[in-house]
């Protein structure tokens, strides 16, 4: 493939889309690798240019609650999270409607499809534009840190796709929150960038996270290793030895020599979870022979931020996390 073209034209991107090319492009979560949802090939190529095992399936990205209805079978409580929180960063795994257009690889063989109406402007266009669905995983190679940059993209899928539509940096910064629709009551399967309390405030009830539910279907994308640096990570740590790099939260910071990025000086978990990746990035270049990460709340995006945080320190079944 030649060079991957840079653009902020959404009609070029929209146009390489539909032809069955690969265009990462801007959402409000992280960046992510588009396709061509109805085309078998272009979706394959989305697994190849990640890595990613095809038992993974990937999220199908839409314009509007209307064009999820044709694809999937909303319960009430499903359409009352889709009316609260799209265009947002969540995601719902609801039933595929018999006729679904969606390719199947795109659902790796369940009979379920995660569906999900982001709010970047420019990903709406893109959709828009492209006049199909677009499937989109995070813009990285399989198992690597997600990208909220198109210079992330570049250094991880660079050569590999055919075009970014760069949309600045994204600004929740964390993946979208997962939530499975498929059982009497709705499972968090990935906590991601919106805040559980959130939608248990919308529903009125309590959520519970599949991993805390025995017997629960994982989104299989959880179960591995993931988000992770080259550099191993170090959590829960109060200070840093001289060959790490300290990765910090909030006002109160162990003295350290060395490379330092606090995610918020403020203590924010919405601030920290927006500079999260890209602080990782930045810390991870600089070849530390560890990250110490000092502990964040659980409250709001903490939660997605310490589950990145776990993943990308879970022990790896290849060196350089890809595949
Ligand atoms: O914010 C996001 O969600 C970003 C942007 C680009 O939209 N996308 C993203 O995609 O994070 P990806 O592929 O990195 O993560 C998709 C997650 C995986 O954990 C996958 O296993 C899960 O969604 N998933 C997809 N389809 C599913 C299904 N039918 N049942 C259960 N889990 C599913
Ligand atoms: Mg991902």
């Amino acid at each position: 493939m030649p060079d991957t073209l840079l653009t902020r034209d959404v009609a070029v991107a929209a146009a390489i889309i539909r032809r069955g090319g690969l265009v990462a492009f801007a959402t409000e979560t992280v960046y992510g690798l588009g396709a061509n949802a109805l085309d078998d090939k272009a979706v394959a190529s989305v697994f190849a240019a990640k890595g990613r095992p095809q038992f993974n399936p990937l999220i199908t990205h839409v314009e509007s609650i209307e064009a999820a209805r044709a694809l999937a079978e909303f319960s009430p409580l499903a359409m009352r999270l889709a009316k609260h929180f799209w265009p947002g960063p969540l995601t719902l795994v609801l039933e595929r409607k018999e006729s679904c257009p969606v390719s199947l690889l795109a659902s790796a063989g369940l009979s379920s499809i995660a569906l999900r109406v982001p709010a970047h402007p420019l990903a709406l266009d893109l959709i828009r534009a492209a006049g199909v669905p677009v499937v989109a995983p995070s813009a990285n190679r399989s198992g690597a840190i997600s990208p909220t940059t198109p210079a992330h993209v570049l250094a991880s899928l660079g050569g590999r796709i055919d075009a970014i539509l760069d949309g600045g940096p994204s600004t929740v910064g964390v993946e979208s929150t997962v939530v499975s629709c498929l059982g009497a009551e709705p499972v968090i399967l990935r906590p991601g960038g919106l805040a559980r309390c959130r939608i248990e405030e919308a529903l009125g009830m309590t959520l519970r996270l599949a991993e805390a539910t025995p017997g629960a279907l994982l989104s299989p994308g959880q179960l591995e290793s993931h988000y992770a640096p080259h550099a191993p990570l170090r959590l829960a740590a109060t200070s840093a030895g001289p060959n790490e790099a300290l990765l910090a939260f909030g006002a109160d910071i162990p003295a350290h020599a060395g490379a330092m990025e606090n995610l918020s000086p403020g203590g924010d978990t919405g601030e920290a979870a927006a500079n999260l990746f890209a602080a990782l990035h930045r810390l991870d270049a600089l070849q530390p022979a560890a990250i110490a990460v000092m502990p964040i709340p659980d409250e709001g995006l903490g939660e997605a931020i310490n589950d990145r945080l776990r993943r990308a320190a879970a022990p790896r079944r290849h060196p350089t996390g890809a595949k």
